[in-house]
């Protein structure tokens, strides 16, 4: 029995990444695979060398088009509901790194009706959250020639017709099944996952051809592109594929997944610096020793260390990450002195993004597509 749940909405639990490919159906993202990649993206981004992107589906059915020289896609979202933390980001940072490495066009939902039929939230304060969530994504520098974002409830008549197609080969049975509802969802609810594979088919509609589709998101969003799998060829288009990756750990300690809901767990993009110094200073999981003398005598232990593992995402160099692993783990580094390089990190990131955040506010319609 697994002592973890993931869906695509809660994640409770120490997730066991491994167990997890099992359960899902996905595939390990291996050494061979990585090597046919990287011939295209002439490097390998840090964060699929380091295996936070570690799962995937099909990747050898895009890199198939990318050898022929065929147009791909990319497509990834984000379901507004609050501020948007540093582990939202991460599938978006390698969106971003592909877009650019591949050439490829990027669609980016804002299903800003998902929360409001999943959580307790009015559609007015999705809605608020959509036109700030989409500052942050504009921010992290998507081609504004290349990437097109779209409100679920602003582009929906472009979508619905698709989404009554993929709903017709959907039954209640399935749904219950893959998504656990039962007679309390709501009927919304049921029909929102075809809303989340429309973006999958939307390159070969665009295109008039069959073409295919990346997406690169956290691995609980794989559940929905199951589905879309599994309708995509009755509906002539091709499986769309998705890259995943491990979730971004809360403050509080490894294995779970940050809540934009609880305040300490999270750092948020609009953090100042001085809210980011005190949340790792108070709430970051330490794996350090109790006492400097035993520190020193024992060292720290890296892995179950929030600040370590947070630098795993943001850290680029490897040997900078290898150097600091080597003395928190002998204990010449002390956790406070760990933390500080985090926080630096953290705030010299942030204080760019804000930067080009606030640039963004001009910015905002040369993305977006409506109806
Ligand atoms: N369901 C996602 C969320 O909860 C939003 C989303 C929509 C998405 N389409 C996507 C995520 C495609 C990744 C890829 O935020």
């Amino acid at each position: 029995m697994a002592e973890f749940k993931v869906t695509p909405w809660d994640v409770e639990g120490t997730v066991d990444y491994d167990k997890l490919i099992a359960q899902f159906g996905i595939k390990r993202l291996d050494d061979s695979l990585i090597g046919k990649l990287g011939k295209h993206t002439k490097d390998v981004h840090y964060l699929i060398r380091r295996r936070a992107f570690y799962a995937h589906m099909y990747l050898e059915n895009v890199l198939a088009d990318v050898d022929r020289g065929k147009k791909i896609y990319l497509y990834t979202g984000r379901a507004p509901s609050g501020p948007v933390h540093l582990g939202h980001i991460i599938p978006w940072m390698l969106t971003k790194w592909l877009q650019e490495r591949l050439g490829a066009p990027l669609l980016f939902q804002i299903p800003d009706e998902e929360k409001f039929l999943f959580k307790d939230i009015t559609m007015e304060e999705t809605g608020k959250w959509a036109k700030d969530n989409i500052l942050d994504i504009i921010a992290l520098g998507f081609d504004e020639k290349k990437t097109k974002i779209f409100l679920d409830t602003e582009y929906a008549g472009h979508m619905y017709k698709h989404a009554c197609m993929a709903a017709k080969r959907i039954t209640l049975s399935t749904a219950k099944s893959v998504f656990g509802f039962d007679n309390s969802s709501n009927v919304g609810q049921l029909f929102y996952t075809c809303m989340q594979s429309v973006p999958a088919f939307l390159p070969s509609i665009i295109e008039g051809e069959p073409t295919q589709c990346l997406i690169p998101c956290a691995v609980d969003q794989d559940v929905h592109f199951r589905v879309t799998r599994d309708i995509a060829p009755h509906l002539g288009y091709p499986k769309p594929s998705t890259l995943l990756c491990k979730f971004f750990p809360p403050l509080q300690g490894i294995g779970g997944k940050m809540s934009a809901s609880r305040e300490d767990t999270a750092v948020y993009l609009t953090d100042t610096q001085k809210d980011v110094e005190k949340k790792i200073r108070k709430y970051a999981f330490s794996g350090g020793k109790d006492s400097v003398e035993e520190h020193r005598r024992l060292g720290g232990n890296p892995d179950i260390d929030v600040s370590f593992v947070w630098l795993t995402f943001f850290e680029e160099d490897d040997k900078k990450l290898e150097k600091i692993r080597d003395e928190y783990k002998s204990g010449k580094m002390l956790s406070g002195e760990l933390k500080q390089i985090l926080i630096d990190k953290l705030n010299v990131f942030l204080a760019d993004h804000q930067k080009k955040r606030e640039k963004a506010k001009d910015r905002v319609e040369k993305f977006m597509m409506r109806d």
